[in-house]
């Protein structure tokens, strides 16, 4: 077993850890924020992840896993540390990477042992030789620091399961050393492992990301234009679907990708081909159909009503997809503004995203229109004129047609989501619009 520290305990950092320690390893976990710190000692998770508290609890009584402030601590004797800070994108797609280098630096004025230096962040392609070239010029003692790349591939609402039984485990190194050092580390998850040079296992990570963004840009190209030919695009995926060479995930057409990887990732990557005097066609492609797709309900809604002044209009899912508080590149972020400059009365619920919401979005007048935040499904659409759904929750799947029919004043339904029967809101005399469907 081996002692590893953790710099950042965002969601890559965190889960990397707290799955680190469930396999048995000493894991320190560093973040500037003390606060966060002393939030997490107490066993509370600071990010809304299932299973995650649970095995921080665990963990935290077996004496596997602590939080400090103390990076000098933390790294002075560990065998390995992973980086998980943010490399948020800059105003031009590029990735910033101060956060990483913050932490470079206090790597090479820390370590006092030969340790390995592993970045999960996501990273334009060459910058761990970058972290390595850092490190050895700040290094304090004589001790060997080497740096390897091992990108992550969970996804927010199911991190825990996606680490634990992760499909594959990509480490990108460039001496034996390292090689032997993380493959051992990672053994005891006994999951797949493939090895490859450090600017490999960095352009695996965008390769990837940037393929499954494709994928969803794509399927709402054909949705799109499946609505002006008269096909519906659920069938058309199911359909694909039952070819293995295009298999059956990632294909559900609705309003965008949001989070905090694919639009970060697709802008980072045509950013670097930029760099290098390429352009990355397919994926600017992915990244002007996203723009274009995100404001499509509101674009409906345009063409089907006069007007929203002064209409109560209910949005169901307010998070860039279920199961996660985040809102980071929600398509509500877009559309809740454009509804209010036309001076609609929002009536809106989430299950867990409306205190964020509310931070950006106060409830109460806003421009000509207005928000306010329910706690029910049914307050959000009693006597409402119009209903848009942004994020597919279970409990937002779950309202049957007659429900909007009957609480709704006039049953018009925008979904963004492909969540309800085309056949089923007819049967029930909802007006219902979806994505690449018949209206
Ligand atoms: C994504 C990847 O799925 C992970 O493999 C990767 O590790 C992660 O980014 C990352 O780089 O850290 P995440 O952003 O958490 O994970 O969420 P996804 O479940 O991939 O969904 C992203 C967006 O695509 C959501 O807005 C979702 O609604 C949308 N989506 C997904 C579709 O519109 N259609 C689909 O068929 C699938």
């Amino acid at each position: 077993m081996y002692k590893i520290a953790v710099a950042g305990t965002g969601y890559v950092g965190l889960v990397a850890g707290v799955c680190f320690a469930e396999i048995g390893h000493q894991v320190t976990c560093v973040d500037i924020d003390e606060q966060k710190v002393d939030l997490m000692k107490s066993g509370v998770s600071p990010i809304f992840e299932t299973g995650l508290e649970e095995l921080m609890q665990t963990n935290y009584a077996a004496g596997r896993i602590t939080y400090t402030t103390d990076f000098k601590a933390a790294y002075q004797e560990a065998d390995a540390i992973f980086i998980g800070v943010g490399t948020p994108e800059q105003p031009d797609g590029s990735a910033n990477l101060s956060y990483i280098a913050t932490v470079a630096r206090q790597i090479a004025e820390s370590v006092e042992n030969d340790c390995l230096v592993v970045v999960k962040s996501t990273v334009p392609v060459g910058t761990n030789d970058k972290v390595e070239q850092f490190i050895q010029d700040f290094l304090v003692k004589d001790v060997k620091v080497e740096v390897a790349s091992n990108p992550e591939f969970l996804a927010q609402g199911s991190a825990v399961h996606n680490t634990l039984h992760a499909e594959r485990i990509i480490i990108g190194t460039e001496s034996k050393w390292s090689e032997e050092l993380l493959t051992k580390i990672y053994a005891p998850f006994h999951l797949p492992i493939v090895s490859v040079n450090r600017r490999s296992a960095e352009m695996i990570k965008y390769a990837s990301n940037d393929f499954l963004a494709l994928k969803i840009s794509y399927m709402n190209d054909i949705a799109n234009l499946c609505e002006l030919v008269g096909a519906d695009i659920q069938d058309v995926a199911k359909g694909m679907s039952y070819d293995e060479r295009i298999g059956s995930k990632f294909l559900n057409a609705g309003i965008g990708f949001g989070g905090s990887c694919f639009p970060k990732d697709t802008k980072a990557l045509e950013y670097i081909a930029k760099q290098n005097g390429y352009e990355l066609k397919t994926v600017k492609a992915a990244i002007d159909v996203n723009k274009e797709q995100k404001t499509m309900l509101y674009k409906k809604a345009s063409k089907r009503l006069i007007t929203l002044n002064g209409l109560k209009v209910a949005v169901l899912g307010l998070t860039f997809k279920p199961g996660t508080d985040d809102l980071r590149e929600a398509a509500s972020l877009e559309n809740i503004p454009l509804l209010l400059e036309q001076g609609a009365d929002i009536y809106a619920y989430d299950p867990v995203g409306a205190e964020s919401f509310a931070k950006v979005h106060p409830e109460g007048k806003q421009g000509k229109g207005s928000i306010t935040y329910v706690s029910h499904i049914e307050h959000a659409l009693e006597e409402a004129n119009v209903c848009f759904v942004f994020t597919e929750w279970g409990d937002v799947k779950a309202v049957t047609p007659e429900t909007f029919k009957k609480l709704m004043r006039t049953p018009l339904v925008f979904d963004g989501r492909n969540m309800y029967r085309v056949e089923d809101m007819q049967e029930a005399g909802v007006e219902y619009h979806s994505i690449g469907r018949k209206p």
